[in-house]
């Protein structure tokens, strides 16, 4: 039977990624149970849920970064338990993560940081990828001068774009972000999703993207999938959710007095 959180896709395309009965605890706390998950290639799924209910850690079980303790986890039609150290270096490469907090390296400039993925996976000489890290720069809208620059010397802005500088250096099919817009002003976090629509058609990704933020919502995703009670409890347009709240933290969320009437 297709899952209540499967995407009416309408055709046979499979999934990109595809999660099945995911099941996730620490010690006794039960973070996923029974978590299912579809996101679909060339989407952008918003991931949003109340704070503490796992988006970070649910993006962490997909990466491969955290291990989980049932349920089957498929990218790219490939079932990411028991995979070659090989293969998960493989699977590696085909996507970019911008973590919640940047996580860019301090102690390197930006184009070594962006170079990070490069030197991971790619034998390139040293020519090369410092041209590829400056195309990666100028593609998420960075003057050449930011990349001899340390994260410290960087705006908040400027630092999520570094971050997704590096998390787009290997042609990525798909970028997780994470909270991408979190702590910039209004205009600053605007035009970050313009940047994030205007790359997502460009490069025809798939983009995942955890966030709080209502108005990005509306303005960079085709679908939301809201994580409450330790799973998926809805999927659809953001319009969609706001009209017919299937949840009470749905209707809160999108009706509750901190809602803005974005949609309108
Ligand atoms: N490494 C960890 N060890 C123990 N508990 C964790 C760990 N990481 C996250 N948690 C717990 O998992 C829950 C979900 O966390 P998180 O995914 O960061 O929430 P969100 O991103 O939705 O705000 C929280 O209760 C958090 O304390
Ligand atoms: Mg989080």
């Amino acid at each position: 039977m297709e899952s209540p959180n499967a995407p009416s896709a309408g055709n046979n395309v499979p999934p990109v990624l595809s999660v099945r009965g995911l099941v996730k605890r620490f010690g006794n706390q039960v973070i996923f149970h029974d978590l299912d998950l579809d996101v679909q290639r060339g989407e952008v799924l918003g991931i949003v849920g109340a704070s503490g209910q796992g988006k970070s850690v649910l993006l962490r079980c997909i990466t491969g970064l955290e291990t989980t303790d049932g349920g089957v986890i498929e990218v790219f039609e490939r079932d990411t338990s028991g995979l070659t150290s090989a293969e998960r270096l493989d699977m590696d490469a085909r996507w970019g993560v911008l973590f919640q907090d940047g996580a860019l390296f301090g102690a390197m400039t930006v184009l070594q940081n962006i170079q990070v993925p490069m030197r991971e996976h790619l034998d390139l000489p040293e020519r090369l990828r410092d041209e590829l890290a400056m195309l990666k720069l100028a593609l998420v809208g960075l003057p050449p001068e930011a990349a001899c620059k340390y994260p410290s010397e960087l705006s908040g802005g400027m630092r999520k774009r570094a971050g997704l500088a590096r998390a787009l250096a290997l042609d990525p099919e798909i970028v997780f972000l994470d909270e991408p817009t979190s702590g910039l002003d209004p205009i600053g976090a605007a035009d970050f999703d313009q940047l994030i629509r205007k790359l997502q058609r460009a490069l025809g990704l798939t983009v995942y993207m955890v966030t709080h933020d209502l108005d990005s919502i509306f303005a960079v995703c085709d679908r939301v999938a809201v994580l409450a009670d330790k799973k998926i409890v809805s999927t659809g347009t953001p319009s969609l959710l706001q009209a017919a709240p299937s949840h009470p933290w749905i209707r809160e969320y999108f009706c509750g007095p901190r809602a803005r009437a974005v949609a309108s």
